[in-house]
């Protein structure tokens, strides 16, 4: 594998899932695998999960690893041809070229900025990095996709199921705050590449790109789309059509123990506590959060390992 930027970037998910559980019990059973090799993470954006697991991950495989986190102080020019003579003091082209040199991977987290649609699809910085580099990136997670966790899910879902092809039901959430697309995206991509029956559930107007969607069902009833589900997905995502607007209009689509039934609970975190989902159902034995997390480290290091083996 020479990139991973979205999850269709795995080859064989299936097998990917099963090597992820297979790395999950014997984590140090290739820790020579990234021995001398180096990965650079480029956090453009905060993270605790993406950070940590996949730092255990390249650990795991006994690569070393730096991360830095630019953030609003390294200014990079993504345009080509730019004069640079304003507030940005360096060229991706420099940036991608210079961290490749001290890097066998690079790992990139930008987020988009959810106020026009076009420029945040492109994901500049990230395909900077993918053109300009000469060695594979990873998505941290972008605009477009945030296949880390998406593979998360689905080793969770794997570990799981009780049923060869269960019910899994994505379900809108309210938030105070404009979310990007990326995990609700990335996670329709991977369900419809797994052996699962998905529907949708959102109110009307939060429709997501129907390029993804596809031809996944979507109900705008969640009462009715929540029955006889095996796993519920819980995710905000501001709108699609009226870009990054945040909707308020719909707060008790919160998630509630007992809209959940016997449904396992899930979500990438962070997570508002009694605002996307009440306190009973995020502390209730339904809920496979904190497993989601654990598994983040399985699912970096099958993806690294992937790389590792053809450097
Ligand atoms: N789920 C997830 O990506 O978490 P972080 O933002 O903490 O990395």
């Amino acid at each position: 594998m020479k990139k991973f930027i979205q999850i269709n970037d795995i080859s064989n998910l299936r097998k990917a899932i099963d090597e992820a559980l297979s790395l999950k019990k014997e984590p140090l059973q290739f820790s020579e695998l990234g021995k001398s090799k180096r990965l650079v993470l480029l956090f453009f954006h905060t993270s605790l999960r993406t950070r940590l697991s996949t730092e255990n991950a390249a650990s795991n495989l006994g690569m070393q690893v730096s991360v830095l986190n630019p953030g609003d102080g390294w200014s990079l020019e993504l345009q080509e041809g730019a004069v640079m003579n304003l507030d940005c003091q360096e060229h991706i082209k420099e940036a991608a070229r210079v961290v490749s040199q001290y890097a066998d991977i690079i790992g990139v987290r930008a987020f988009p900025k959810l106020k026009d649609k076009k420029a945040d699809q492109l994901d500049s910085i990230l395909n900077g990095f993918v053109k300009y580099a000469s060695v594979p990136v990873i998505n941290l997670e972008c605009c477009n996709g945030h296949p880390l966790q998406a593979l998360t899910d689905a080793i969770t879902i794997e570990e799981e199921k009780k049923v060869s092809r269960p019910k899994i039901v994505l379900s809108w959430a309210p938030h105070p705050k404009a979310l990007p697309h990326a995990v609700p995206e990335s996670f329709i991509r991977c369900m419809r590449q797994i052996d699962a029956d998905l529907t949708i559930t959102h109110p009307k107007g939060l429709e997501l790109d129907p390029e993804t969607v596809g031809d996944v069902p979507i109900c705008y009833n969640q009462t009715e789309a929540l029955k006889d589900a095996d796993f519920v997905y819980v995710k905000n995502w501001s709108s699609y059509s009226n870009y990054g607007k945040v909707i308020r209009d719909f707060d008790n689509w919160m998630m509630t123990s007992d809209k959940l039934g016997g449904a396992y609970f899930m979500h990438c975190l962070p997570i508002r506590r009694n605002v996307v989902a009440e306190d009973s159902v995020l502390d209730g034995n339904r809920s496979l959060v904190i497993k989601q997390a654990n598994n983040r480290t399985f699912a970096a290091q099958v993806v690294l390992k992937r790389i590792l083996e053809q450097l």
